[in-house]
């Protein structure tokens, strides 16, 4: 795969994961939190970081399309699967591969807000720096960087490079 620079390693990912387990592991001492993984980027981050927790914890998915022009995100989502399950009285952990503007974590948060959940938080392993449109509050996050466009670790680029197990920029020629 023509892939550019390594931008984390699969080494610094995995001791960031193991990390954020073991604060969610505290954070949530004595309950049986669910899982909410944002498909398709969140697959691998969250079967990776749920082997560093050790809770009851129970697993849903979502999935969700932006509407508008590929490459600007609108705000305006479309939920093409919901959870499987109610969540009023649960203690709910949304899992996100990275967050750029926010939008799209802002209107997952604002729909499963009113469902009343007991408590409501985001995990990401990948937070761009400064350019969230939205106000986010994101209480577990691996790693701030640029704004440039990464590729690996479950993020993909027309669909590809999802498996590769680090994270890296796209080479531009
Ligand atoms: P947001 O709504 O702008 O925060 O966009 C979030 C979604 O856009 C992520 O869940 C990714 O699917 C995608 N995305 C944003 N930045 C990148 C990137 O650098 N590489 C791959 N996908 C990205
Ligand atoms: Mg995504």
């Amino acid at each position: 795969m023509d892939v550019g620079e390594v931008l984390i390693s699969a080494e610094d990912i995995e001791a960031k994961l193991a990390e954020m387990g073991a604060a969610i592991t505290r954070d949530y001492e004595g309950r049986s939190p669910l899982m909410v993984g944002v498909l398709k980027g969140a697959f691998i981050v969250m079967a990776d970081l749920a082997r560093h927790i050790d809770l009851p914890l129970e697993f849903d998915f979502m999935a969700v399309s932006s509407y508008g022009a590929a490459t600007q995100t609108s705000g305006v989502v479309r939920i093409l699967k919901d959870l499987d399950q109610e969540i009023a009285d649960r203690h709910i952990l949304i899992v996100e591969d990275i967050i750029d503007s926010g939008l799209t974590l802002n209107y997952l948060l604002k729909s499963l807000r009113v469902r009343k959940p007991a408590s409501l938080e985001v995990a990401a392993l990948l937070v761009k720096k400064g350019i969230q449109r939205v106000p986010l509050d994101v209480k577990y996050t691996g790693f701030e960087i640029g704004p440039e466009f990464v590729i690996g670790y479950g993020l993909d680029y027309a669909g590809k490079y999802r498996n590769l197990p680090y994270v890296g920029v796209l080479e531009s020629e």
